[in-house]
């Protein structure tokens, strides 16, 4: 078989070939503790699942979805947006349910990037916004997110020769994996460039609603004239724990989502109804889980912030997001430190070179482990320290 060299450029997934190395742990019987993925321990609250029930029981939902969306499930997510940012969007035009958002966030590339086309990505970043610009052909151009920066991509050293080329600038707050925030000047600031440079801006938001010690996180479309220039990709999978479900949304620019629909009505059927019916229950359904599951990932991130500077690793307290970003000890790089954790005691973390280069020096740990599993690989973290001290 001769496989094209589009898929020959893929590197394998980040999270594939952690699965694979856990995989091989259990397989001789070595229990694993995994700070890896990012993926909600907690369940889908009971009244999401209970809509859901009762849709898969309508016969109605039992047929192909349309691809835009259930125009009910359009409405409530403008309706939701309004109540949470205060923005207004036009819920035929301005907004496209999708099957998770990593699923609109690789298929917007194919509205944009041709050959030769340069996509804007932050580094480290999701790895997404890199493979579906060069999926679709194009090159992204790395934007270096460092600490002296707070994490935020400095816009004004882009050379013009990249800016020419530029087409999408991909931005991601609160961010993974650093778990940095932005606010609305940044945000201002990202609409002027895009002004200035014709660019399309993608704005990819998950995160927004896990946030931490009172703080709301704000949105792009929030930032005047946002909606001329730029999308904001959202998800119920970390706000609701809906991550199995597969339900996300594309919200803002008219044109950039009318591309948006027009390239997944060619490629997916929609969304399976009962699904939509269950995102329109989470949306309009009671909202203190969001603030209960925060309470508990606030705990957790306490308890990894706390254990990783105690044993040297310097980490600070996200405000928002599902990840502790954490300086790699001394003499080791990222990749080293992760397998020094996997081999020695069992713990899976995730190497921030899996983000991209800038992620050198950094593990990203997430918080999304059942506290059992915490504390003990906590504790383990712990012990790991102090065989180390003896070999330095
Ligand atoms: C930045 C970012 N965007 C998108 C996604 C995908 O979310 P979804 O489950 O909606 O596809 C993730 C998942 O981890 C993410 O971290």
């Amino acid at each position: 078989m001769k496989m094209s060299k589009r898929l020959e450029s893929l590197q394998p997934y980040l999270f594939v070939e952690i699965g694979r190395r856990i995989a091989e742990k259990k397989a001789r019987g070595e229990e694993v503790i995994s700070f890896g993925i990012g993926d909600p321990d907690i369940p889908t609250p009971p009244h999401i699942i209970e809509r859901l029930c009762q849709a898969a029981q309508d016969p109605a939902n039992h047929r192909y979805p349309e691809s835009a969306g259930l125009p009910e499930l359009r409405k409530t997510i403008a309706e939701w947006y309004k109540k949470r940012f205060g923005v207004s969007l036009d819920a035929d035009k301005e907004v496209l349910p999708l099957v998770g958002s990593k699923e609109g966030v690789a298929h917007i590339a194919w509205c944009f990037i041709d050959p030769g086309d340069i996509a804007l990505v932050p580094d480290p970043a999701y790895p997404v916004f890199s493979v579906g610009t060069m999926l679709a052909g194009g090159t992204p151009y790395y934007m270096p997110l460092v600490a002296d920066n707070d994490f935020l991509p400095n816009l004004d050293t882009i050379p013009a020769h990249i800016l020419e080329k530029a087409k999408l600038l991909w931005i991601n707050y609160p961010n993974n994996p650093t778990g940095a925030v932005a606010d609305i000047d940044f945000f201002n600031r990202v609409v002027k460039f895009a002004q200035q440079h014709d660019l399309a801006v993608c704005h990819d938001a998950p995160y927004s609603e896990v946030a931490f010690d009172g703080y709301q996180p704000v949105s792009f479309l929030q930032a005047e004239g946002a909606k001329e220039v730029g999308i904001e990709f959202h998800s119920l999978s970390k706000s609701y724990n809906m991550t199995g479900w597969r339900i996300g949304m594309a919200v803002g620019n008219a044109e950039m989502i009318d591309a948006l629909r027009r390239v997944k009505s060619n490629l997916d059927s929609g969304i399976p109804q009962a699904i939509q019916y269950a995102a329109i229950e989470a949306l309009t359904g009671p909202q203190d889980c969001i603030q209960e599951h925060n309470a508990v990932y606030q705990r957790r991130r306490d308890l990894v912030v706390d254990m990783l500077n105690s044993i040297g690793l310097e980490a600070k307290p996200p405000k928002a997001s599902l990840y502790v970003w954490a300086k790699v000890p001394q003499g080791y790089t990222s990749v080293e430190f992760t397998n020094d954790l996997l081999e020695k005691i069992g713990v899976v973390v995730t190497p921030g070179t899996g983000y991209g280069s800038s992620g050198e020096g950094y593990i990203r740990v997430s918080l999304t482990i059942p506290d059992a599993g915490l504390v003990k690989g906590l504790s383990r973290l712990a012990g790991w320290r102090s065989t180390k001290r003896i070999a330095w």
